[in-house]
């Protein structure tokens, strides 16, 4: 089972032409947009919710102002928990559409709606419902990155920072597994737990970039270097890696790890909250298999680079259309799936 390939392409292509387009801000514009977005966030009792993978930039004005830069699990918890009554996301649609399912009475907005996801573009609803009417016996254990249509059919959501302990936990309780969207974080939840899974075959364009010849090169080049990996990579790519996590377990990873060099294989923005937990250590980031014009995401995922400052001071204007809303059918049956995971993860702390 597979996606429909012409709105991934499309939507891979407008996201790269915006990025070659995109041209850097004076230092005056970016101080000024920096005020006016605080002031707004105050005006309008907002909370900014940043991924990890945004522009520093956005990380740093999160961080400054009260908010939350974080793995996806966390940005979703954050937001349910928050007093805020708007939240400013800022990451993925999938990442609003979470805040807006567990927080309906809040309003969610994100500096732009076209930031997708190929691994939500690769999963439509309608042939993933059909894909689970096959395996009516199999538990549905679906990955945030999909839609909130996707996470209605589901029984379970996870992130990555859990995958591996929720279907651990339900392997034990003699439960069948059907996985979605991504294959390779499947595969790599498959080998940990040795789970009976069925799996649909998406993936991250950004991870699956990441090629396990071009590390073992890194490696050549830094033989003291530990190679930090997320689990949307390849499997010969996750069999080089010394960590292998979500987001946040990799920058603990980096932080617990002997080793004064890191290689890491991720999207580049985790580089501004990793350096700032080892700020002695080198951090470089893992080659993809091209380079320059050659490469398609060059470890820098092209909708978390939507989420610029320039739309980011837009966020409050009325004319632009960047709210979140899911129809209450739809997410009456997501929240379910995400509740539980949320619960999952207290059971857990
Ligand atoms: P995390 O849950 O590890 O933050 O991953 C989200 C994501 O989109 C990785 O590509
Ligand atoms: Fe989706 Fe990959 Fe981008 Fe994460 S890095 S948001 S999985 S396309």
């Amino acid at each position: 089972m597979n996606a429909t390939a012409q709105p991934l392409s499309e939507a891979l292509s407008n996201a790269l032409t915006l990025r070659e387009q995109a041209s850097p801000l004076s230092s005056e514009d970016q101080a000024d947009f920096i005020l006016r977005i605080k002031e707004q966030l105050k005006q309008h009792n907002a909370v900014l919710i940043a991924h990890y993978y945004t522009d520093p930039v956005v990380q740093a004005l999160a961080e400054e102002t009260g908010g939350c830069v974080s793995d996806s699990l966390e940005m979703a918890r954050f937001g349910a928990e928050s007093d805020a009554s708007t939240l400013v996301v800022c990451g993925v649609k999938f990442m609003g559409e979470t805040a807006k399912i567990l927080s309906p009475e809040k309003r969610v907005l994100m500096p732009t709606l076209e930031a997708t996801c190929s691994l939500d573009l690769g999963c439509p609803a309608e042939e993933f419902s059909t894909f689970c009417d096959l395996y009516p016996e199999r538990e549905i254990v679906v990955y945030a990155n999909t839609s909130a249509a996707v996470k209605a059919r589901a029984d379970w959501v996870v992130t990555s920072s859990i995958a591996v302990d929720l279907v651990d936990y339900l392997d034990a309780e003699g439960k069948k597994i059907l996985w979605a969207p991504d294959r390779y974080l499947g595969d790599y939840v498959q080998k940990q737990t040795g789970a009976d899974m069925v799996m649909w075959q998406g993936s991250c364009i950004v991870h699956e970039e990441f090629k396990s010849k071009r590390i073992e090169e890194a490696k050549a080049v830094y033989p003291d270097a530990a190679v930090l990996v997320h689990p949307e990579s390849p499997e010969s790519v996750i069999a080089l890696a010394d960590a292998v996590g979500s987001t946040s377990q990799l920058i603990e990873a980096a932080r617990t790890l002997p080793n004064n060099k890191l290689i890491v294989a991720t999207d580049q923005g985790i580089f501004y909250k990793m350096q700032q937990a080892v700020p002695d250590k080198e951090l470089i980031i893992a080659p993809t298999a091209g380079e320059g014009a050659t490469c398609r995401s060059c470890a820098n995922c092209p909708w978390m680079a939507m989420n610029s400052l320039d739309q980011l001071q837009l966020v409050f204007e009325s004319s632009v259309a960047n709210e979140i809303f899911v129809p209450e059918d739809t997410a009456k049956l997501a929240r379910r799936s995400l509740q539980r995971m949320l619960d999952f993860r207290k059971s857990q702390v």
